[in-house]
């Protein structure tokens, strides 16, 4: 278990810290991304999908609910529950088919079915302050520590 506060200045800096965590992913990671409408929950994901050279557009999943990414080592799955009424849409949606130990999934806003997913390697927390960003990261796992021990 370790916590890490950074504070990501502009955009740029939260892109590049996706990238960062991007280059440590392994089999099965499970990421929550938290924090208020607009704080940069997407921009994250986007920087580590692009990083791991997905050269299309990230959308985001607030509509879809999930977004797909076909990598050589494994599928990223990228959710968006923001628009669950209810938190049992998680398993009548059947999303719980797609969290494995080998695919990677990204999850903002888990609070809209928190009691129903499983526990995650990393919950990345981001915050406003002023025009920038604060990412408040911590990890639950060993695999999680992996991802952020180059981080500071
Ligand atoms: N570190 C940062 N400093 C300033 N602006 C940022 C930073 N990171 C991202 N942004 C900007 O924040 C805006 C909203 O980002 P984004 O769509 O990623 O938010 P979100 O958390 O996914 O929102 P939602 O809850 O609606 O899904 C974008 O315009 C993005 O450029
Ligand atoms: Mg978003």
């Amino acid at each position: 278990m370790k916590e890490l506060k950074i504070l990501l200045s502009n955009e740029k800096n939260t892109l590049d810290l996706g990238a960062n965590i991007s280059a440590h992913l392994t089999e099965g990671l499970l990421i929550f991304l938290k924090g208020d409408l607009g704080a940069g929950k997407t921009t994250l994901a986007r920087g580590i999908i692009k990083s791991l050279g997905y050269v299309g557009s990230v959308k985001s999943p607030t509509y879809s609910l999930i977004e797909q990414y076909e990598f050589d080592i494994f599928t990223l799955n990228h959710f968006d529950l923001y628009r669950f009424t209810s938190p049992n849409e998680w398993f009548s949606s059947g999303f719980q088919e797609y969290i494995n130990s080998y695919d990677v999934t990204l999850i903002e806003w888990p609070e809209k079915s928190a009691e129903f997913l499983p526990k995650p390697d990393l919950e990345i927390e981001l915050s406003y302050k002023n025009e920038s960003r604060i990412a408040k990261i911590n990890s639950f796992t060993e695999k999680g520590n992996k991802c952020i021990e180059n981080l500071s």
